[in-house]
């Protein structure tokens, strides 16, 4: 696979634009020293929150980890626990809370000046089994819900500025999807939990998250309906987040098709987040395939830009010696920003030049 050293990257790119036939036009400008402004730097002039997902079974408590949190601190300014926040991980056992883990990243976070996304309090999976292999009326699935919601949210009161309340509720199809919440509740979960989301803390923007809702079709048609009925019923449902787990090339949407979709459901009056973007590419991958994704990358960069009610594009990880791709997409990988080596790729300077200059 090809590395990419950002300093030699920057310098050829910078030599090749001196390189031309002309000798009578003025003397070339001297070669620019490198980049080296932060992701964050960029997006923040725009207004926009650049954030990673983490996850502490990673490099960040691994031995390596203090690379991997320097860079984590510098680039990004929201951070999303990859999987310390999910139900399985919180409550492991039936009002038993574990919060050590997700304390340290919020507290990471902090130390840092970087926003937390909460992801997810209420999903179909990563639920523990004494949850999905119990037996429960609808109404003790119901207290179960709130339960869940008002403790989680209440313990991070202030300390989380969006959370993921309900995560992918709709089948590919645009059906209501079938899983614990949907089972023993119906499709009332939905509303329940916004609500006791907001009962815990009113200030967290709450967010439907789900994928697939990128492009036309009957699951975005599936989630507008949806959103548009929470709102018009008054459920304190104030964004959507488009995942955005995309495969290179075709796999991803162009800029004018992504922002299209998005001026629609912002049109509901919801903030429209990127909240889990990654690319991937078939491994090992080649220097094309690479180049390919930095245009996708770039793409959804832009899309978010033209969209005012755009205002955070969080990367599902941001190196490829960590990320969930290749273990649940078999051949499939390098899907980050930067590479095993933490070296940016094409993708990082594609995203860091659209944010410096615009989509
Ligand atoms: C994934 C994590 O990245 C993995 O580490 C974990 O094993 C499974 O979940 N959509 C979501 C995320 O909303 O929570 C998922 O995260 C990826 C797909």
């Amino acid at each position: 696979m090809r590395r990419h050293a950002p300093l030699a990257l920057g310098a050829a790119l910078a030599i090749a634009a001196c390189g031309g036939e002309t000798t009578t036009s003025p003397p070339p400008p001297p070669v620019q020293a490198a980049d080296t402004t932060p992701l964050r730097t960029y997006a923040a002039a725009r207004g926009l929150f650049i954030g990673s997902a983490v996850d502490r079974g990673f490099r960040y408590a691994g031995s390596d980890g203090v690379q991997f949190r320097s860079v984590l601190a510098h680039q990004f300014d929201m951070l999303v626990p990859e999987n310390d926040m999910k139900f399985d991980h919180l409550q492991p056992q039936q009002g038993t809370y574990v919060f050590v883990h997700a304390d340290s990243l919020v507290a990471f976070a902090a130390a840092n000046g970087m926003q937390v996304r909460g992801h997810t309090l209420v999903w179909h999976r990563q639920l523990p089994s004494w949850l999905t292999s119990g037996t429960w009326t609808p109404t003790q699935a119901e207290s179960l819900l709130a339960a869940h919601v008002s403790t989680v949210v209440g313990h991070y009161r202030g300390q989380v500025r969006e959370w993921d309340v309900v995560n992918e509720a709709l089948a590919d199809d645009g059906t209501l999807r079938p899983g614990f919440w949907a089972d023993h509740i119906g499709a009332d979960y939905i509303a329940q939990a916004f609500r006791a989301a907001h009962q815990a803390d009113s200030t967290a923007i709450l967010f439907y998250n789900d994928y697939g809702i990128e492009w036309p079709g009957a699951k975005a048609d599936s989630a507008y309906a949806l959103l548009a009925r929470l709102r018009a019923q008054g459920v304190p449902v104030g964004g959507v987040g488009s995942q955005g787990h995309f495969q290179y090339a075709g796999g991803t949407p162009s800029a004018d098709v992504l922002a299209a979709n998005m001026a629609r459901f912002a049109a509901l009056g919801l903030q429209v987040h990127i909240t889990e973007l990654d690319v991937r590419v078939p491994v090992p991958s080649t220097a094309d395939e690479l180049q390919t994704q930095a245009q996708n990358y770039q793409s959804v960069v832009a899309a978010c830009l033209r969209t005012a009610a755009c205002n955070t594009i969080v990367t599902w990880g941001f190196t490829d010696r960590e990320s969930w791709i290749p273990s649940t997409f078999s051949g499939w990988g390098d899907a980050l920003l930067l590479d095993a080596t933490y070296h940016p790729k094409p993708a990082f300077f594609a995203v860091r030049s659209t944010l410096k200059n615009g989509g």
